[in-house]
């Protein structure tokens, strides 16, 4: 790591210089402009220990795991456990077979929906969401509420996109078996109280699952103090390769969910006429052949970020937001949504007067600086907010207040072009 604990401290945002240099991505520039990043909601770019971390295990540790008899194979298996053990310590688990490697949040949610939902709701009950979640948080629900014949109870957020968490106590009642809220808002950066939640939820002996997928990159998670059932988070948001995920269970509650996939590394052992028996959790739910160097990858991103700390994360992301909010909402035409500042977690949403979301990200593209537009599979969250989308300026640790600055130069710049005029009111993901 480029001397992340060097003086520098003074300058307005000091963590994203010093540490800017440890992502070979950053070091490009197009049509002159060097690359500013600013869609770090949708993937977050690797730094070089991660990388060094992929390369390294392919170049010296690569087997299968939990199965083979040699050598490379007890390598890549340690390395895959000792990689589980990271995690586990990063979200303060209480026993590494608290946490599944999956491909990602989506994937997560889909498994628990097919399996702790499946086993859990039934014709007449209830699962509870709040109005800001995003696709993959809602979807499986509305799926297994549909296939079960149990009614979606969708409680929708205030004029400014915030959950009022009387809202979501008034929505618990004795139908309820699930609830399932994001910790941050992919949309807006909105940080629930969770805690409060899952103790309301908990009340009505209520299990939680809590999307957190853009919390984990701005915040320490601790799952034992959230008191949180099942927390799941994507690998490349929080630095680390694509295609990886965590999903976090209590250990009473994932010990003996019914396997979502089935085949090799789930099963104790398999008889032709006898039932199968299956391992515990986490192998019962990591069928097939995992993705090692992935699981790798993810643990290197964590130490990563142990090194920088989360503290000065936490107060990086507090500058971000807070110029964000001062520097380009101060543009004219601009409208900043919701209150980012208010809790800064690494995301500013904003509307252009008059100029499609696609149109501002078009004129930023131009300008080198990439963000994300539309309605960031979040499609009945921002239906509430804006009929054709938002501009999402989403942050990470190489990110600086100097890139804020281009980001409102080019906006004072920006003009009606091809969506506005010709489709301006066609809205994508
Ligand atoms: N969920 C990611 C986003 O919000 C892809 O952009």
């Amino acid at each position: 790591m480029t001397n992340v604990m060097s003086p520098g401290r003074g300058s307005r945002s000091s963590l994203g210089q010093r540490v800017r240099a440890d992502f070979p991505i950053l070091e490009q520039s197009f049509d002159g402009n060097p690359l500013v990043y600013l869609d770090n909601a949708a993937t977050t770019q690797k730094p070089r220990a991660v990388l060094d971390a992929l390369v390294g295990y392919y170049a010296r540790a690569n087997s299968n795991v939990g199965r083979g008899y040699h050598r490379l194979a007890f390598a890549a298996t340690d390395a895959y456990e000792e990689s589980r053990a990271v995690v586990q310590r990063a979200i303060n688990a209480e026993h590494p077979d608290e946490v599944v490697f999956v491909p990602g949040t989506t994937a997560a949610m889909n498994m628990l929906a097919d399996t702790f939902g499946r086993a859990t709701v039934s014709e007449g009950d209830q699962v509870v969401v709040t109005g800001m979640e995003h696709n993959s948080n809602l979807l499986p629900w509305r799926r297994l509420c549909e296939a079960t014949g149990a009614e979606l109870v969708v409680v929708q957020t205030d004029e400014q996109g915030a959950l009022n968490p009387s809202r979501f106590a008034d929505a618990m009642g004795p139908r309820v078996r699930l609830a399932a809220v994001t910790h941050v808002s992919n949309v807006l950066g909105t940080v629930n109280p969770v805690r409060e939640l899952i103790d309301t939820a908990h009340r009505w002996e209520v299990p939680v699952v809590v999307d957190g997928a853009q919390a984990i990159p701005h915040r320490q998670v601790d799952v034992r103090d959230l008191n949180a059932d099942f927390y799941c988070f994507s690998g490349h948001k929080v630095y680390g390769p694509m295609s990886t995920g965590v999903l976090y269970g209590k250990r009473d509650l994932l010990t003996d969910l019914p396997p979502w996939q089935v085949g090799g590394g789930t099963v104790k052992d398999v008889r032709a006429d006898e039932p199968v028996r299956y391992v515990p959790a986490p192998a019962r739910l990591e069928a097939g052949t995992p993705n090692v160097a992935g699981a790798v990858g993810l643990a290197a991103a964590f130490d990563y970020l142990t090194e920088i700390g989360w503290s000065d994360i936490r107060r990086h992301d507090e500058t971000l937001v807070r110029a964000a909010v001062e520097e380009v909402g101060d543009v004219p035409g601009v409208r900043v949504l919701g209150n980012p500042a208010a809790d800064p977690s690494g995301i500013v949403s904003l509307v252009v007067d008059g100029i499609h979301p696609y149109d501002v990200c078009g004129h930023l593209d131009h300008n080198g600086i990439a963000i994300r537009a539309g309605v960031h599979c979040a499609n009945t969250f921002v239906d509430t907010l804006d009929p054709v989308g938002t501009v999402r300026l989403s942050f990470a640790v190489y990110n600086t207040v100097e890139e804020l600055e281009l980001v409102s130069r080019a906006l004072r710049t920006v003009e009606p072009g091809l969506w506005t005029t010709e489709h301006p009111t066609e809205r994508f993901l």
